[in-house]
């Protein structure tokens, strides 16, 4: 009977797409994927580092794998991606019972260390190390998981040095794929079926194939918005520092390219935005804002940002707070500060209290949830193009994604499921729109 294995993913989207490159190692290899951990010969945790929070959950989450390791010594255990890399052998004294510990890019190689680990007799450790940044992997087979929408790597890694940030430690420095292999890649998503595609890259904007004829980020979205097949691309996540009017002009003149823009500010004022290393102002990052939204194209605007970085005052909380205001996001992802392992911020002073942290969060949290709202009920009444991708989380509805990333749920058939459908919107909240499906074009 063949070998069934399980994935449980952690962190972002490049580790969801490097599970599906797992899975497909796996599955070439005449494995199986599981229904669940616990019908599985291998469990594999493709983890993530960047707080320590998401590092502590795989540990508990290893907990709970410990009494099933008892129960099934022939068991495989696997700790893969960023938290394997940044912890390494530590794992083991946590964690005794692992079998294998893989940092980011074995994606390939976990068929060979699951078929070389022995159940308790000592873990297989296979690390990236420090002078070891090889080439993104080319054209390895992937398991996706969604039939319709597909991650695609244009470069992996980071050569930014953003203080607080344990990525370049964990997935090394920023090494591209070749524009042809990227193109070539989507073309042929595109006759699998597939119609969105999401470009992915630590700072996928920094893109240059050299060797390809000098193709830059902007040409590239370009070309595969040529893709036949292909309705929406979407890209993440853009550096501001690399942030060009040439990308602003294909996704303006691309409508196949999204009208939403991840864009990381990180902090609102200068003297932490400087503290962080991120290469831009507060003035420069509201420039770049200023010219998305003077675009003769309506563009969507999310960010990531971060509470109580050290020396983070009250003013410069401010500072984050009414940036958001002026930028009014279309929605935020927002972090209190966790100091990681061997960053620059470690030596910083000025460490925020956690209460504080926490207290700016909440703040910041409830601007944001009502920025959200007042954008969201203007949508009231309008007509949008949704893609369905399945059933809301309340089941009873069916949910999908309009091009600028708004989420809508309504009522509607199965069949729906995988397409494109008009929605008119009839209610909101922050996080989402509400509509009535308009079955027949020219409802209007
Ligand atoms: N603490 C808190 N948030 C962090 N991020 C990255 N490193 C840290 C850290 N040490 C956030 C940033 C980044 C997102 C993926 O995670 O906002 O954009
Ligand atoms: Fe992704 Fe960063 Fe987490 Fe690694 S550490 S999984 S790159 S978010």
């Amino acid at each position: 009977m063949a070998k069934k294995f399980y994935i449980e993913t952690f962190g972002c989207q490049m580790n969801a797409l490097d599970s599906e490159k797992i899975a497909g190692n796996l599955c070439c290899n005449a494995m199986e994927p599981a229904e669940s951990p616990f019908e599985a010969d291998v469990v594999l945790l493709n983890t993530c580092s960047v707080r320590d929070r998401a590092v502590q959950k795989v540990y508990a989450r290893l907990g709970e794998f410990r009494r099933y390791k008892k129960m099934r010594g022939d068991v495989v255990v696997g700790v893969l991606g960023c938290m394997a890399q940044l912890e390494g052998e530590k794992i083991l004294k946590r964690a005794p019972y692992v079998d294998i510990i893989a940092g980011p890019q074995k994606s390939h190689a976990i068929y060979a260390l699951v078929e070389r680990s022995r159940p308790s007799g000592g873990a297989r450790i296979d690390l990236r190390s420090d002078d070891e940044s090889g080439p993104p992997i080319e054209d390895g087979p992937t398991r996706r998981e969604n039939p319709w929408r597909a991650g695609v790597t244009v470069s992996e890694g980071c050569s930014r040095s953003c203080t607080y940030c344990v990525v370049p430690k964990t997935r090394g420095k920023e090494r591209i794929r070749s524009s042809r292999n990227i193109l070539r890649e989507i073309e042929k998503l595109a006759a699998e079926g597939y119609v969105e595609i999401m470009l992915l890259g630590q700072t996928v904007n920094s893109y240059l194939d050299r060797e390809g004829g000098n193709v830059d980020f902007a040409e590239l979205l370009w070309r595969a918005a040529q893709v036949e097949g292909i309705e929406r691309i979407r890209f993440t996540s853009p550096h501001p520092s690399d942030f060009t009017r040439d990308l602003l002009d294909v996704m303006v003149s691309c409508p196949r390219v999204c009208n939403h823009i991840h864009l990381p500010v990180q902090s609102g004022s200068t003297k932490i935005l400087r503290a962080m290393r991120r290469g831009y102002t507060r003035e420069d990052y509201l420039e770049i804002v200023q010219k998305i939204v003077n675009a003769p194209r309506d563009i969507s605007i999310s960010t990531d940002i971060i509470v109580g970085f050290p020396g983070e005052s009250e003013r410069d909380f401010e500072d984050t707070l009414t940036l958001m205001e002026t930028v009014r996001y279309d929605s935020a992802f927002s972090f209190k500060y966790s100091p990681r392992p061997n960053t620059e911020a470690l030596d910083i002073d000025g460490a925020v209290p956690d209460e504080e942290k926490s207290r700016r969060l909440t703040v910041l949290q409830q601007r944001q949830r009502e920025i959200q709202s007042r954008i969201n009920q203007t949508y009231m009444g309008r007509i949008l193009e949704v893609f369905v991708d399945g059933r809301a989380r309340s089941r009873v509805s069916l949910t999908g994604r309009t091009g600028n990333n708004k989420i809508v749920n309504f009522d509607g058939p199965e069949t729906l499921i995988g397409s494109f459908a008009r929605v008119r919107i009839t209610g909101f909240g922050p996080n989402s729109l509400k509509g009535s499906w308009l079955h027949e074009q020219g409802l209007e």
